[in-house]
């Protein structure tokens, strides 16, 4: 099985932004993790990273056929984008969706995720180990689809 992971605007810069909120790891530390976890349980990752919305887009259309599935930080574009949100559902692969913070917990215009919408799995506040953790329960949401 084969994911792609997708972070959007921002999140190269883990490590250095706002660390009380997002951490110490760094976005080729968060690769690290991801990829060794991933591996564990039998998942070849990909990654990809932009700060441009039509890019997010262009890599969503590019998974056809190459991603059994994708795991998705749209960072703030998870607020705003209903580009990114269709393209996830143009492609209907399946995805979950990942924020490194408590979303839940924080401004009122977090609180809607229109990428969200097209994601079967959630993990939310659980840092960058959220990723990993995405990553597995997509892997059960699939095979339990099979
Ligand atoms: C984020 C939460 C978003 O609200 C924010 O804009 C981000 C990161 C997270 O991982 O917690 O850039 O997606």
């Amino acid at each position: 099985m084969k994911f792609l992971v997708l972070n959007g605007p921002n999140l190269n810069l883990l490590g250095v932004r706002e660390p009380g909120i997002y951490g110490s790891v760094d976005y080729d530390g968060m690769v690290r993790i991801t990829r060794q976890e991933c591996a564990k349980l039998g998942i070849e990752t990909g990654f990809y990273q932009s700060n441009h919305e039509g890019d997010l887009v262009d890599a969503i259309q590019a998974a056809r056929g190459r991603f059994d599935g994708i795991v998705i930080n749209p960072g703030a574009y998870t607020h705003t984008s209903i580009a990114i949100l269709d393209a996830l559902k143009a492609v209907a692969i399946p995805a979950a969706e990942v924020h490194i913070s408590d979303v839940t917990k924080r401004e009122a215009f977090r609180q809607v995720s229109y990428a969200g919408m097209a994601c079967c799995v959630h993990v939310i506040g659980q840092g960058v180990a959220g990723y990993a953790i995405a990553a597995r329960q997509l892997k059960e949401k699939i095979e339990q689809a099979e």
